[in-house]
């Protein structure tokens, strides 16, 4: 075997000249990948024992993609189009042997070879769109030649990954693999050979180009069908544009084409976001100071208190982890309710084809359910999710203490109550620790997890990894009332009921918030939560907010009622604007001595973000959040902030911390001290730094 740099090498077997990469974990495409399968292509035509050559990877995948790490970097010869470049015209014929993942640029080295085997578990997919970029290496232009333009648009524009069997059935590659993929490579590489086939190259064919050069309306068509999905994101439109240059110009004008289309989503600011966002997310799991070798609590069983809203979504990721789980309830009726409902949403998810019936079947059997506290003693985990009560959670928590195994994790999903106080009312306060699901908590992606004073680290690190295997991306913050997303979003909302007494509607706020990217606006988000909920809150505490509470007094609860800040005709979904509810508004501020002004749509939107980003600064300096990206996760997971924004905080940073705490001076001035900045943004202006470099 030859050595061709230190991630790739070369050795003939037989007549096949096999290239083998290893450069782990995911054999990422660095510049020593790129010199060595270039080498050894170069190698094998120059080999005359052989007649034809494999590609395979070592370790658990083919290329996974790129190295993110080159990104941004001064560009290192040869660039992966010279490599591909070398393969496709390399005068024997080169296959390659895909396990694992090809994706991106790994991909687009699979379609610069003449021929691809994959194993049956293996996936192909051009995720870059995820990053905010397109398929730069070709991808754009090489696989609708493959696969033909509607295939290609799906799955460039979505970026999501096919699996073998559908790679076969659309061309994508020529063959599912035995048991040994290297074997049945170079196996279908000799084939190849003793048949004589020419040697297509991919970029030479243009048969399945043609339904589109026949339909060009397809690519509007396409368009419209996810323009909803990708609402404000740049780069599917030009992943669409590159794919359509690949049906009007000729491949090498095709090719500069992507470039240039590649380059302007490089450089803008939505792509850089995306990219910060990757990193972050993967920050997000570690946290700084529980090492990264501290033993984990296994966790093989589960058990749930309160059969609610909550409980009945968080055993659902628990069962679909294949973690059985005990239910526990008040009542038969409550608990046979709660069950109920687990099971009529997965019989949903079934009919919608999104899930077997098997699988539902192998849920369902391991859920169980005891209105006896004591049956859930030998768990290795329980989540409280009984309502928002500090009495009672503490009351649960002692008896917790009582009956649980040592070493069990003892976790609340309160959103507002103090964990440090829930863990005290234990003589295990180290076991305890704030598991805060978002509803609805079978679907939403975040698990913001709260340390208290006392949290062990064991404890931590085992819900980090937890979280992993449920299927959810987890932040750790410390205890402070909100947490980190709701006391984040409690500025956002107080600064919108300002501005509808001052002199907007709930409709201008909404929409403004809405088209700078967010799922929709802190009215409509308040008709879909219920608007009750704050009401009865209020209620509670003694206070009082006159449009919400006259809102509320007319029965108007949100779209469960069919009204709320808006009317929902007819069962539907869709807010519109409701005159009584202006009438409300305007008295409101008139009965508070308000003159109503117009409000602009800078200021709406300067308004509910900027004391957004100011608390965040604020959570930083408390060490409530560890990191600024740790608050932008939280946002993107929990609350929709749109990605190609990249987070609250990465936001601040890309308009610039001066002019948002100039803005919070000037609001300081006219409207008072909420405004105020926080000392760590007044520092880092002064030091003209950004919170990325705080
Ligand atoms: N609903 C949300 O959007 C949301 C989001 C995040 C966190 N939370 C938190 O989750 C918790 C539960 O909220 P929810 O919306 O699911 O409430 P819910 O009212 O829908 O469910 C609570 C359930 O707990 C049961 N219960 C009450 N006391 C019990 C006891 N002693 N033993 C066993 N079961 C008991 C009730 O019968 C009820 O079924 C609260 O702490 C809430 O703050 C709610």
């Amino acid at each position: 075997m030859t050595a061709i740099t230190e991630f790739v090498s070369y050795q003939a077997e037989g007549s096949v000249g096999v290239v083998t990469i290893n450069n782990p974990p995911v054999n990422a495409l660095s510049v020593g990948v790129r010199v060595g399968i270039k080498g050894g292509i170069e190698a094998a035509n120059a080999d005359a024992s052989v007649t034809s050559v494999v590609i395979v990877c070592a370790g658990r995948t083919f290329i996974a993609g790129a190295d993110i790490k080159e990104f941004g970097k001064p560009p290192q010869s040869p660039s992966l189009h010279e490599v591909i470049g070398a393969i496709e015209t390399s005068s024997k014929p080169v296959v390659a042997a895909i396990h694992g993942t090809a994706l991106g640029g790994g991909l687009e080295t699979a379609l610069g070879c003449h021929y691809r085997v994959a194993d049956k578990g293996a996936k192909v997919g051009l995720p870059e769109v995820k990053l905010g970029i397109l398929p730069g290496a070709g991808g754009t232009q090489r696989l609708p030649r493959v696969v033909g333009v509607p295939m290609a648009l799906q799955m460039i524009t979505s970026g999501t990954p096919i699996g073998a069997k559908k790679a076969l059935e659309v061309g994508l590659i020529d063959e599912i693999a035995g048991d040994d993929l290297k074997a049945s490579a170079m196996a279908f590489a000799q084939k190849v050979v003793d048949e004589n086939r020419p040697l297509v190259k991919i970029s030479d064919r243009d048969d399945k180009l043609q339904e589109a050069r026949d339909n060009p309306a397809m690519f509007d068509e396409f368009r419209k069908s996810i323009a909803r999905k990708t609402r404000n994101f740049e780069a599917p439109e030009n992943c669409i544009k590159a794919v359509q240059a690949s049906v009007d110009l000729p491949f090498p004008e095709g090719i500069k084409r992507e470039r240039e289309l590649f380059m302007e989503l490089m450089t803008g600011e939505q792509s850089i976001s995306q990219r910060y966002f990757f990193f972050a997310e993967r920050q997000a799991a570690k946290i700084p100071d529980v090492p990264k070798n501290t033993p984990l609590i296994d966790i093989n069983s589960a058990g749930i208190i309160g059969a609610g809203t909550m409980g009945g979504g968080i055993a659902m990721n628990f069962l679909q982890a294949g973690i059985p789980v005990k239910m526990v309830e008040t009542s038969q009726e409550g608990l046979d309710k709660g069950i109920e409902i687990i099971r009529t949403n997965y019989a949903a998810t079934v009919s919608k084809g999104r899930m077997s019936q098997d699988a539902m079947d192998k849920c369902m059997s391991i859920l169980s359910g005891t209105i006896n506290l004591e049956d859930i003693k030998d768990v290795d985990i329980v989540i409280e999710a009984i309502f928002e009560n500090m009495e009672v959670k503490k009351e649960i928590f002692g008896k917790l203490d009582k009956i649980c195994k040592p070493g069990a994790i003892l976790a609340t999903n309160t959103s507002t109550l103090d964990i440090d106080e829930i863990g005290e009312a234990t003589s295990r306060p180290e076991s305890v620790i704030g598991l805060h699901f978002f509803s609805p908590a079978n679907v939403m992606k975040l698990l913001e997890e709260v340390r208290t004073k006392k949290t062990s680290k064991t404890v931590m690190a085992s819900c980090m990894a937890l979280a992993k295997r449920i299927g959810k991306i987890p932040a750790m913050v410390g205890v402070c009332e909100g947490f980190v997303g709701n006391r984040i979003l409690h500025r956002r909302s107080e600064q919108s009921t300002n501005l509808i007494m001052e002199g907007a509607l709930p409709q201008d706020v909404d929409r403004v918030l809405f088209d700078f990217g967010l799922p929709m606006g802190p009215f409509a988000m308040s008709d879909l939560a219920g608007n009750d909920v704050g009401w009865r809150i209020r209620q509670g505490k003694g206070t009082t907010s006159p449009i919400a509470d006259a809102i509320c007094e007319l029965g108007r609860f949100g779209q469960k009622t069919g009204s709320g800040y808006y009317l929902y005709k007819d069962g539907s979904r869709t807010p519109t604007p409701d005159p009584i509810v202006e009438d409300i508004v305007l008295k409101a501020s008139k009965d508070a001595g308000i003159e109503r002004r117009e409000i602009s749509d800078d200021e709406i939107l300067k308004r509910c973000i900027y004391p957004m980003i100011n608390e965040g600064a604020k959570i930083l300096e408390e060490g409530i959040a560890s990191r600024p990206s740790d608050i932008d996760v939280i946002w993107v997971y929990g609350y929709g902030w749109p990605i190609y924004r990249g987070g609250p905080m990465r936001y601040a940073d890309s308009i610039g911390l001066e002019n948002v705490y100039n803005t919070l001076l000037e609001y300081q001035e006219k409207f008072g001290d909420e405004f105020k900045p926080a000392p760590l943004l007044e520092r880092l202006v002064k030091e003209g730094k950004t919170f990325a470099e705080a």
